[in-house]
Parts: C-alpha cells; sequence; structure tokens
C-alpha cells in the first residue's frame, strides 16, 4: 500500500512510525513531515494546510490512503476533497470537523443530540460576556470558539482575570478563532482522553490515556497544547469506558452522521469524570498530540488495518485491537517561553543516542541546520517515551532518557503521571 501522511508533529511521528512497522506498506510519504520522521519513508515539503498539493501528492503517488494527522487540515477539507477524489481518507470532512473547529457548534449539536456537558453560553460582545459573569460560579471557565491550538482557554476564579480573557479573545488575540467567547459551568472531578473510531456507521472504542495541559510542575501555568501523557490511565474503568461510548461517542457518530457528515477517522472525547458519570469537555477530530504517542507505543496489532477500516467503511470486520500489558508514559519536551513566546534556534544534542530498552523518542518542533546540528523549531520540541512493563518503571525510563539529552534552553515537566502516581499503581 502506498500512504501519505499528513502532518509534522510529535502525533504524526508517532503515528509514522508505527505505520511504517507494517508489512502491508510499500511507501510512505510524509507532508511534511519532520527531521526524526526522515527515515521511516519520504518527506514531501508540502504544508498540512496546502490542500491542492496534497491532493494532487496523493494522485501522483496513487495513495491507497490519505491519513490526516493535524485539525488543520480537517477544518480547510481534505477530507472532502480527497472524497471528491475518490481518495480513502482517514479524517473527518470539514462538517463533522466543526466538533472541533467550532466549541458553539459542538454545544448546540450536544443540546440536539442528549450528550452530557458543562452548561455554557456563547457571546461575540465583550460587555455582556462580562455581565454573565455573574451567572457562573468560580472558578469561571473562558474559552475561544475556534482553533486555538490548546491555548485559547482560561479557567480562573479571579473575576479580574476571567474579564481580561474576555476581552483578549474578542480583542482579536487569537484571531478569527476569537470572534466568539464560549463561558462554561466549571466541571468538577479527573479529566482524561478517550480516543473511539468510526468509518461513517460502525464504532470502535481505541483506548484512552491522560494528559497534562499545564506548563509546569503541579498543574500550574499557562495551558498548553499537551505535555506529556500516560497510559494506560487508571482513571478509565471499565464503567467509564462503557459510559464514554453510551453517552458521548456513539451519540457524536450517530448525531453527525445524521446531520449529514457520517465520521470517518478517530474522534478524541476529552471528558471530565464527574460524580454524575461523563461530562464532555470537548471534541477534537484527531489524535491527540502526545496521547497519540504513548497509545502507538502500547499497540500491537498493525496499526493501518484499521486506518483504512475508518476510511473505507469496513471497521466492523476487524477484531478489537490488541494492546501490550506494559505502560507508556511521554515527557514532552519543551522550547523555553512555550506556549507564549518559545525561543526557537537552539542546539539539542544527544537525541538520537541509543537510549535502551522501551524508549522511543518523538520528534515534534525540530530542524536540520546546515552542519546536521538538531535545532529547536517550534514550542513542542521532543517527546521521550518509554514503556515498562510498571508505569513506575516506565517513567523511570523516560526521565533517564530525558536526563542524557543535552538541550539548555528546553523545559518538562518533571511529574508527569502524577495522578497515576497519587493512586499506586
Ligand atoms: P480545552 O482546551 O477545552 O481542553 O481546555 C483546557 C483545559 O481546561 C482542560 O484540559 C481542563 O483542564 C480545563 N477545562 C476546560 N473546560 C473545563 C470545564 N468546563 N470545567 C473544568 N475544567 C475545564
Ligand atoms: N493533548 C491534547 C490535544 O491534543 O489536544
Amino acid at each position: 500500500m502506498n500512504i501519505l501522511l499528513v502532518g509534522s508533529g510529535g502525533r504524526e511521528h508517532a503515528l509514522a512510525w508505527k505505520i511504517a512497522a507494517s508489512p502491508l506498506v510499500t511507501r510512505l510519504v510524509m507532508a511534511p513531515g519532520n527531521p526524526g520522521m526522515a527515515s521511516l519513508g519520504e518527506l514531501v515539503a508540502i504544508k498540512a494546510t496546502d490542500v491542492a498539493a496534497l491532493v494532487a501528492q496523493a494522485r501522483a503517488m496513487a495513495a491507497d490512503l490519505v491519513v490526516i494527522g493535524p485539525e488543520s487540515a480537517v477544518e480547510l477539507g481534505l477530507a472532502d476533497q480527497l472524497q471528491a477524489a475518490g481518495i480513502p481518507c482517514f479524517g473527518p470532512v470539514a462538517q463533522a470537523g466543526q466538533l472541533e473547529t467550532s466549541k458553539a457548534f459542538t454545544k448546540a449539536f450536544c443540546a440536539r443530540h442528549g450528550l452530557p456537558t458543562a452548561a455554557y453560553r456563547v457571546f461575540d460582545q465583550a460587555e455582556p460576556a462580562r455581565a454573565a459573569l455573574d451567572d457562573f460560579t468560580p472558578p469561571y471557565v473562558i474559552k475561544a470558539d475556534g482553533l486555538a491550538a490548546g491555548k485559547g482557554v482560561t479557567v480562573t476564579s479571579d473575576r479580574a482575570e476571567a474579564e481580561a480573557a474576555i476581552d483578549d479573545i474578542l480583542g482579536g488575540k487569537f484571531g478569527g478563532a476569537g470572534a466568539r467567547v464560549v463561558l462554561e459551568e466549571f466541571l468538577e472531578g479527573e479529566i482524561g482522553s478517550f480516543f473511539a473510531l468510526c468509518d461513517g456507521q460502525s464504532a470502535m472504542m481505541f483506548g484512552g490515556a491522560q494528559d497534562h495541559k499545564r506548563a509546569f510542575d503541579g498543574e500550574t501555568g499557562p495551558n498548553t497544547g499537551g505535555m506529556g501523557t500516560y497510559a494506560p490511565a487508571p482513571v478509565f474503568t471499565s464503567e467509564l469506558v462503557d459510559q464514554v461510548r453510551t453517552r458521548l461517542a456513539e451519540p457524536a457518530f450517530a448525531g453527525i452522521a445524521s446531520e449529514g457528515a457520517p465520521y470517518r477517522g478517530v474522534l478524541f472525547v476529552e471528558l471530565m469524570a464527574t460524580a454524575d458519570g461523563p461530562k464532555l469537555v470537548e471534541f477534537n477530530v484527531r489524535f491527540g498530540d502526545p496521547e497519540c504517542q504513548v497509545l502507538m507505543l502500547r499497540r500491537k496489532s498493525d496499526l493501518v488495518p484499521y486506518l483504512m477500516g475508518c476510511a473505507t467503511g469496513t471497521l466492523d470486520h476487524m477484531p478489537p485491537p490488541e494492546w501490550s500489558d506494559e505502560a507508556a508514559v511521554c515527557v514532552v519536551l519543551a522550547a523555553r517561553g512555550y506556549p507564549e513566546a518559545p525561543e526557537t534556534g537552539s542546539l539539542i544534542q544527544g537525541a538520537d543516542q541509543d537510549f535502551g530498552e522501551g524508549v522511543v523518542v518523538f520528534h515534534a518542533g525540530t530542524r536540520l541546520d546546515e552542519a546536521g546540528g538538531l535545532r529547536a523549531a517550534g514550542g513542542r520540541v521532543l517527546n521521550v517515551c518509554a514503556r515498562a512493563a510498571s508505569f513506575e518503571a516506565a517513567r523511570a525510563r523516560a526521565y533517564a532518557a530525558v536526563a542524557a539529552i543535552d538541550w539548555p534552553e528546553g523545559f518538562h515537566r518533571t511529574d508527569i503521571g502524577w495522578r497515576a502516581m497519587a493512586r499506586g499503581t
């Protein structure tokens, strides 16, 4: 099979690593990919947002399957264009993609189809939004409506900070993503990331993980795209997984199909496990980054037939995926200043050494300089991942590898997996 993988982050490196290991694959092209992915196939210099060039590339290489990594390509209608060209695609059409690209759409969708989520109000003017804070009990939850790379959310009990967040969003801090602001009820509970596949009709539960969204240890600092993950996450008891399936994933797939946009790809259900069961925090229309990294590390069965099954409506022919019994941990190394203003360009040494058994380092925002040196080229730069028989051992392996990488201009959290540690798993 010829596969075109779209994207360039740690998520895509992890997907490429798993796809390249499949005996079904003859050719893997990655657009644009990153230096860490180069050894797994061919890199082509096409951005994930250049839909016309991606479709042309898929045609030229007679792609049997296109796998969309990031939401930006979904929002721009890459799947729609590929569908029109008759090329199977893992990743939903833009209409279904609104489940991530518009929080206001998703809130109304939840109301239409009876999915449990936080109460909310949407505003396009600052004055009534600020006044409406009176109707919410602190902590206040304030979100930009559109895509803001995980950074458009403020959770605060400070009224002045809440009002400033409203002003920032409607004042253009997030560009078009901030044309509207969503105020939400604060949900009490433990947060988790769950992934469900769908082929337009049939659904398959894929697995869960837990991420750490705040930049610094102890869940402090600004919200980020995610600073580290682990799986399996003890929060996902079989009871919770069942509730996520019946109350959130399956109704979402049925709902979006009934609205004329059958879902083909992976739905990322970010949920709060509350005393009343799971409530939706948000949907994403792609794998999580860095959740994908730990899922791929633990996955035993070939990924490609499942991606193809979603793209071609044959998921119901597939057995449930097999997972390793081992635990996996991912620690994100980020450039100083992330998420506000990451300093790029610094030299990273030792990222490609042999870290020993069970350790894999995925690249995210990296580039090679003229001398072949590895440089930081984004906010989140490397994902140091490890697998081992226990969570503790996986964590120890990951942090030993982090310590062996020489990058003074980077930072990372030292408490990835604290919830699992606190439970003593
Ligand atoms: P999001 O970008 O929607 O995933 O939000 C970022 C983070 O803010 C989440 O990971 C949660 O920790 C927190 N958050 C978002 N919405 C809520 C909510 N309604 N109640 C409590 N915490 C929330
Ligand atoms: N790690 C959370 C996300 O991918 O949105």
